[in-house]
């Protein structure tokens, strides 16, 4: 017989929405146990910690800071999830005291701190430790199918590909906390705070991203620095072609949607769900059929959708129970293996740094009005560009050039407002 695994301690850090929500999926996960929760405000971790301790488990300690929690029980995973600015500088406390790390989406605000966590994440790596970053949809059964076809060529050539965020935030959301639609600590708008999960179900599915060109604006929102609406197109490395466009102005809140096209097969997921899945048969068929209109004259390209994945995770067919706790739920499974198993988790920072450099060329190309290479992000070539939100009176949405040069300043030292159209 073998001997019963013990749950891994978990230690939250941030007791907000989203630290509650980690906590709750812990609590109901075999292999996790909350041992700590964290918060600058003691009344959310002490509220957090009730609400833990009524669901019938052990009561977490609280502490106030990630430090005292370290010293006061024992943990082996910390998960981050203070606002998104602070990420960097709560994750190398965690590392530095040997903990496994989970850090909420985004990985940073900055590339600067991103680049500092990938590097602390990577010399931990060599420790054993491992460090990822929530990005649950992708382990969504409908985005998981999507991206394993056009991985292993399914769908043939990739050729493009389109992520459509049309959600609606009300005045009162942007005014429900101090960070909020701010750049140093939401670290953008409608891209980097919505979006940020569909551009990362986009790039993975297609690949690196080679280059970024984009247009912001702040629409319908008052008292925001950031974006409500954004626009871009994406080459990337292997030639395919994307459109991103996401927006917390699109009343009264649509879907989330994105779509992967190739010569051999395409697929469309819509709020977590395949809405359209078709891979060809087999080569012959598209040497044989007679294209001379669209898909719909290819004999035989019927929509798989229901074959791929089961009815819960299709449009139209029944709602999985309580959703957004099973994609966190079904991220921590394969955090949990990963850590027993000694290997590299499904999303690794490296990962991660990826899709955040993507959403910053974004901001980068809207406010210098120019395409903008990830590579180049990445590096560090733009760490100095304060991000500005274009708008009606910025001419083509994008920043004067003559506005944005010299580009001075860190988004510490200067904030979007000063040069945004409102
Ligand atoms: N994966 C998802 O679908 C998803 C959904 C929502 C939010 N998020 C991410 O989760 C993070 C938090 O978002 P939220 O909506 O829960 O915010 P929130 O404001 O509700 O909660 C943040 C909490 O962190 C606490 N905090 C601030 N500084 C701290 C520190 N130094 N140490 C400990 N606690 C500290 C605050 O007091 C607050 O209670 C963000 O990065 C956000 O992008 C992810």
């Amino acid at each position: 017989m073998t001997e019963p695994t013990n749950p891994l301690r978990l230690a939250v850090v941030g007791a907000g929405v989203i630290g509650r929500h980690h906590a709750t999926v812990a609590v109901h996960h075999p292999d996790l146990q909350v041992v700590a929760l964290v918060d600058a405000v003691p009344e959310a971790a002490t509220g957090a910690a009730d609400a833990i301790e009524a669901m019938g488990v052990d009561r977490p300690i609280t502490t106030s800071t990630i430090e005292e929690a370290i010293e006061q029980t024992d943990i082996d995973v910390v998960a981050i999830c203070s606002p998104s600015g602070m990420h960097v500088q709560l994750a190398e406390a965690a590392l530095a005291a040997g903990k496994h790390v989970v850090i909420e989406k985004p990985l940073d605000t900055t590339m600067p701190r991103a680049r500092q966590i990938a590097a602390l994440a990577a010399a931990a790596r060599d420790r054993g430790l491992v460090t990822s970053v929530i990005s649950q949809h992708r382990f969504d059964p409908a985005s998981a199918a999507v991206a394993r076809a056009a991985h292993d060529g399914g769908f043939g050539t990739v050729t493009s590909g389109l992520a459509s965020v049309a959600w609606y935030r009300s005045q009162g959301y942007y005014d429900s906390g101090d960070w909020r639609g701010t750049w140093a600590l939401d670290g953008g708008g409608a891209v980097m705070n919505q979006g940020v999960h569909t551009v990362d179900l986009l790039v993975w599915a297609l690949g690196r991203p080679v280059e970024i060109s984009a247009q912001t604006g702040l629409l319908a929102h008052d008292r925001i620095e950031v974006e409500d609406t954004a626009v871009a197109t994406v080459r990337f490395a292997d030639g395919a072609l994307g459109v991103v466009h996401c927006t917390t102005a699109a009343y009264p809140g649509l879907s989330a949607r994105y779509a992967v096209y190739g010569t051999h097969g395409s697929a469309i997921v819509d709020d977590d769900r395949l809405a359209y899945f078709h891979i060809a048969p087999d080569t012959a068929t598209l040497e044989s059929a007679a294209t001379t209109s669209n898909a719909s004259a290819v004999a035989g390209a019927v929509d798989q959708k229901d074959q791929v994945v089961p009815p819960e995770h299709v449009v139209g067919g029944p709602a999985e129970p309580d959703h957004f706790a099973a994609g966190h739920a079904r991220q921590y499974t394969d955090i949990v293996d990963a850590i027993r198993q000694g290997r590299d988790p499904g999303v690794t920072v490296d990962a991660a740094l990826v899709s955040l450099a993507t959403v910053r060329g974004l901001y980068v190309s809207a406010t210098l009005g120019q395409p903008v290479r990830i590579d180049d992000v990445i590096d560090g070539k733009y760490d100095d560009v304060v991000p500005v939100v274009g708008g009606p009176d910025r001419g083509q949405g994008s920043a004067d050039p003559a506005d944005v040069v010299p580009v001075v300043g860190t988004p510490a030292t200067a904030t979007a407002t000063e040069g945004a159209a409102r």
